[in-house]
């Protein structure tokens, strides 16, 4: 059935003329359809190449949104409309502009996971992958980070001589795994390498023998030698690493750690965007476009 559903998908995609890219965190028979899977920084990078007219994101919202102002001339959709991400929407514009009021002269980084109105307010994005290399070579030394303060504690351990600001914000699904958890997924598997997100807390990264972007996680657990990890991000990793190592063993470091929006989409939403009955358009002003861009455009040319 999902084989045949697959079959039916990459068929219509290509008479539709549709590009699919996928975050990492989708469902396997998500990703095994897709033109690309990444991280957010690797689909930012590939949106902005592709030739095709349609584009679908299957992920979040704040992820299709930064894909259309790469792409404005393209149609592009989101596969499931009510994909969006809780820490995008945690900052309200109004709210930035009281509090760069505060900062007057800071350089505001915005993590990826952020609003097209709230990037239009910004200097530069970033992403999880490229947050340190990017932080560091921003010219000023008075930085304002937001919205996800543990994302910003990890860029303020491994950026010296920075005048880093953060705000309370973050991702409800990565913050709510504790030191405790860590703590008993390390009991239950002792022999086990631990690798985190800098989504989690820094109690949790401090425990971790490796901090990286969900590609990141990928690509350390596949090259490594060693044969245990628990694996500090959403769920899906740890499932994806286990198809693609059988021979390696996966755990999950807390059943917390899943994301119900990442969830959400399903092959059978893939299939109606393309057909035309389902998904989400993304619509946005061209000058708001433009505006939130630039931030974009600064993160790919600091972060390649
Ligand atoms: P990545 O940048 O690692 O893809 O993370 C995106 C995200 O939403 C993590 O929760
Ligand atoms: Fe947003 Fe967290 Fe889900 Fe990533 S895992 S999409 S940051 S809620």
């Amino acid at each position: 059935m999902i084989r045949q559903l697959q079959e039916k998908i990459l068929k219509l995609k290509e008479e539709r003329d549709f590009y699919i890219l996928a975050h990492s965190y989708q469902a396997k028979e998500i990703t095994e359809i897709a033109d690309f899977v990444g991280d957010s920084f690797q689909l930012s990078l590939n949106a902005a190449e592709c030739n095709n007219k349609n584009i679908l994101m299957c992920g979040v919202h704040f992820m299709a949104e930064t894909v259309k102002m790469l792409s404005y001339d393209k149609n592009v959709y989101l596969a499931n409309q009510l994909a969006g991400c809780p820490m995008a929407e945690q900052v309200e514009p109004e709210m930035l502009e009281y509090i760069k009021k505060n900062h007057e002269g800071y350089t505001v980084v915005a993590y990826i996971n952020t609003t097209a109105a709230l990037k239009e307010l910004c200097d530069v994005c970033v992403t999880s992958s490229t947050a340190v290399k990017i932080v560091q070579r921003i010219e000023n030394n008075n930085i304002l980070f937001i919205p996800d303060c543990n994302l910003g504690n990890y860029v303020k351990e491994n950026v010296k001589g920075k005048n880093i600001k953060l705000i309370q914000g973050g991702c409800p699904v990565h913050a709510a795994v504790t030191k405790k958890d860590l703590e008993n997924a390390k009991a239950l598997h002792p022999d086990a390498l631990v690798l985190v997100h800098p989504e989690c807390v820094p109690d949790v990264v401090a425990g971790a023998d490796y901090v990286g972007s969900t590609s990141g996680i990928v690509e350390f657990a596949k090259k490594s030698d060693a044969k245990e990890f628990i694996i500090g991000t959403e769920m899906s990793i740890a499932e994806h690493l286990q198809y693609a190592c059988p021979e390696k063993d996966f755990y999950i470091l807390s059943k917390k750690i899943l994301c119900p929006n990442m969830k959400l989409t399903t092959l059978v939403d893939v299939y109606k965007a393309i057909d035309g009955r389902g998904g989400k358009e993304i619509k946005l002003d061209k000058d708001k476009a433009e505006r939130a861009k630039k931030c974009i455009d600064e993160m790919i040319r600091l972060g390649k």
